[in-house]
């Protein structure tokens, strides 16, 4: 089908909504994003960027609006349900990461593939493929603390890219990265999106953000002109 792969409409999120001091993390998004379309998400610390991919990705849910998938309401999924669509569709990668420690960088990027119920040797060689992407087969085989900073968000990129997710979500996929190893992640990402997927990233970073087709500012939670 056409049409955007993900739209947010009117989209708030109010943490401590009942409590003395509720927090508007973010307020009246109305965002879409085109399956081959990659947009930037720019801000100051503390403006809702996270919150905003959070929403996008239905790991969070708003406490306005409404955030659909491909047109379907998240709201109105099962939880279960909502989980199946965020594993089969969704390549996330968190701001603090979410590497699991006791798991090889090729296990932790096969995982979300193994959940998938693809067959393990398959898992294994995509994991191997999308590893070599980001340039990191030497280490495939060390686990988490034996990796570092940037090396470990290769594999967490990795792991968003591998199988085929639709709508990539990337929290400063390139924060500790060095200039030209983050400028070949973000030609990955660009790739990717050629072939089709939707991706929407947070960044700090304005050559980055040169790399994406729009670029959305975001200010004390609403999204503003610059
Ligand atoms: N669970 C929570 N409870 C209360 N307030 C929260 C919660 N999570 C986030 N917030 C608040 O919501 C606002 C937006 O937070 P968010 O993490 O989306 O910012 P951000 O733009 O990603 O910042 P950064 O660049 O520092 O990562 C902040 O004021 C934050 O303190
Ligand atoms: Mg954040």
């Amino acid at each position: 089908m056409s049409g955007p792969l993900l739209s947010m409409v009117a989209a708030g999120r109010v943490h401590n909504a009942d409590g003395p001091v509720p927090v508007h993390a973010l307020r009246g998004v109305d965002l879409s994003v085109a399956p081959g379309e990659l947009v930037a998400v720019m801000g100051p610390s503390g403006s809702g960027k996270s919150t905003l991919l959070h929403l996008a990705g239905g790991l969070d849910t708003p406490t306005e609006g409404e955030v659909l998938l491909d047109g379907v309401s998240l709201s109105g999924l099962s939880v279960k349900a909502r989980a199946a669509l965020r594993r089969r569709s969704v390549g996330y990668v968190f701001q603090d990461l979410n590497l699991v420690p006791a798991l090889t960088a090729v296990e932790n990027v096969m995982l979300p593939r193994e959940l998938d119920g693809v067959r393990v040797r398959q898992a294994r060689r995509e994991a191997e493929a999308a590893l070599a992407d980001v340039d990191l087969s030497d280490v495939a085989d060390r686990f988490p603390d034996e990796l570092s900073g940037g090396q470990q968000q290769r594999v967490a990129i990795a792991r968003a890219l591998v199988g085929p997710r639709r709508l990539v979500l990337a929290d400063e996929p390139t924060g500790a990265l060095d200039s030209i190893t983050g400028e070949s992640i973000m030609k990955l990402l660009r790739a990717r999106v050629d072939s089709g997927a939707a991706a929407l990233m947070v960044t700090h970073d304005a050559q980055h953000a040169a790399w994406a087709d729009r670029v959305v500012f975001l200010r004390d939670g609403a999204v503003v002109e610059r």
